[in-house]
């Protein structure tokens, strides 16, 4: 897809009304776990501006004009994201966070280092949208939160796209996709592992095994490395063959 597409893409989703988040059905301890789950992705889907205005400042390779509207407009995807899942906290009787440490370990990551770094970061949270809400969304009952949770992965699968695309075009030699996939893999796995235990009990509370949700996780992790691969990699593979 070209960065126009992407572009297109993210203004036709924007015009979307916002889903329901109506939630029946759940025992008190099931509803406790997925509160305390979807308020801290709440803040997770939050905060993400700065990029936005980065990009505009740096000059990479296979990026134009439109990539850049098309970026602005993710981050305000992510920002609805965080409007639903706002509602629903909301609807569960919750209050929304302030703070929560995974999204101060994911703020302090993006900050760490330049606009490809917080784009890998950027990136795993897409791997660990698409594994969670895909998996809850799935053992919820009803219709409202479980519809909602499901267009919330949907999006989070272009996005992972989207990221990917990139990065494909930042690998513009061997070299540089072994940089990013020796940036990638480490990353990729700690923030996973750090998910999975602080939201064992969402995941128990809905009989969803921690095998199955790293299995989910790792598909996407392997997914995401692979179309990563830049053309010059794709063509010294072939040649290796
Ligand atoms: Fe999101
Ligand atoms: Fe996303």
């Amino acid at each position: 897809m070209t960065w126009k597409k992407w572009k297109t893409h993210f203004e036709a989703n924007a015009k979307r009304p916002l889903p329901e988040v109506s939630v029946e059905g759940l025992s008190p301890a099931q509803r406790r776990a997925l509160l305390r789950s979807l308020q801290i992705f709440q803040i997770g889907e939050t905060g993400e501006g700065r990029i936005a205005h980065q990009i505009d400042q740096v000059t990479l390779p296979g990026i134009d004009a439109d990539y850049r509207a098309a970026l602005k407009l993710f981050v305000k995807e992510e920002g609805r994201h965080a409007g639903i899942l706002a509602r629903a906290v909301l609807a569960l009787d919750g209050q929304l966070l302030k703070h929560a440490w995974a999204a101060k370990a994911f703020t302090h990551a993006r900050q760490w280092v330049g606009v490809r770094f917080k784009l890998l970061v950027l990136l795993v949270a897409e791997v660990i949208g698409i594994a969670f809400y895909g998996l809850i969304s799935r053992a919820l009952p009803g219709r409202g939160l479980k519809a909602a949770l499901a267009q919330l992965c949907d999006d989070e699968e272009q996005h992972l796209r989207f990221h990917c695309q990139f990065f494909a075009a930042q690998a513009v030699n061997p070299l540089s996709h072994a940089l990013l996939r020796l940036a990638w893999w480490p990353l990729a796995l700690a923030a996973g592992l750090a998910v999975l235990w602080d939201h064992r009990a969402a995941l128990r509370g809905f009989h969803i095994g921690i095998g199955a949700a790293a299995g989910a996780m790792l598909q996407r992790v392997r997914e995401s490395a692979r179309l990563m691969q830049g053309p010059a990699t794709a063509r010294l593979r072939q040649a290796v063959r």
